[in-house]
């Protein structure tokens, strides 16, 4: 099948065809979860938690960003690349918003981006899909606000946040979103937004209603150091093979077990002895 674009996003919603998102955030995981088919490959900001190893996604900054998703970009061809807005770059004004939007799209090869929230957000997501920069918008949990927040919690679960969360979704929608993530909202609303908005919504904690799912790429491979969200399936166990790969590695040196005459280069016939001479 063909190149994953913005209009092939809209229409499996209406083929009812289930999204499948993935984070990455280098270029030979870019390209293992390219060849692998997903729909949208996400270079989210959980690159500060996941990859560069920060308590929060607050810390990573518009270029990290940018660097990233080059990486990334250099190892995807058929998937739709999204990179998200780090904190704080879409806020200032939308001129701003825009700018750092451009980057992402232009320095780092993003085909959309990714922000989060509604309010003040709505108009700078008229303005980007304007200026011709497709957004995917993302609501329920905020990991940006987690200082506001206080913690990681599921969000929507009452009716005045669940009726403003439904809200915020049309907003986004009328705004020019072309899908929406809904992080850590409870099934029953999940399954409402999904059918109240014409553009797909990519459950992350979501439940199954929604139409399409994404994950971090290293809570799916058991790669995430520490507790791993309940709402993630871990579908292999690599931080384990790692970790075994290289103990046998550390103990091969140590006891002269590699490398071997396998493993090592030969200098012409003789020539070794004539130097020892
Ligand atoms: O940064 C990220 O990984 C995300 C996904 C969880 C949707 O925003
Ligand atoms: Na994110």
């Amino acid at each position: 099948s063909g190149r994953v674009t913005v209009r092939t996003v809209l229409e499996s919603k209406q083929q009812g065809r289930p999204l499948v998102m993935v984070t990455a955030y280098d270029y030979p995981f870019a390209r293992l979860a390219d060849a692998a088919g997903v729909d949208m490959i996400l270079v989210g900001d959980s690159l500060g938690n996941v990859v560069l190893g920060y308590p929060t996604t607050v810390s990573v900054t518009l270029d990290d960003m940018v660097h990233h998703t080059r990486a990334v970009r250099r190892g995807v061809q058929r998937a739709l690349l999204v990179a998200d807005m780090p904190f704080l770059t879409f806020h200032l004004s939308v001129e701003e918003a825009l700018r750092a939007a451009g980057r992402l799209v232009q320095e780092g090869g993003a085909e959309a981006v990714k922000l989060e929230g509604a309010g003040r957000v709505v108009e700078v997501v008229d303005r980007l899909t304007e200026a011709g920069i497709p957004v995917v918008g993302h609501l329920g949990l905020l990991p940006q606000r987690v200082h506001a927040l206080g913690g990681y919690r599921v969000q929507g679960r009452d009716e005045e946040e669940a009726r403003r969360l439904l809200d915020d979704a049309v907003a986004l929608e009328q705004a020019g979103c072309f899908a929406l993530v809904l992080e850590m909202v409870p099934r029953e609303l999940a399954a409402l937004v999904s059918r109240r908005l014409r553009i797909p919504t990519i459950g992350i904690g979501a439940g199954p209603d929604c139409d399409g799912q994404v994950l971090v790429l290293h809570d799916l491979l058991g790669l995430t150091q520490g507790r791993v969200p309940r709402f993630a399936r871990r579908y292999a166990e690599l931080g384990r093979l790692a970790l075994e790969a290289l103990q046998r590695y550390a103990a091969d040196v140590r006891s002269r077990a590699f490398p071997t005459d396998e493993h090592s280069y030969h200098m012409a016939a003789g020539v070794a002895e004539r130097l020892q001479g």
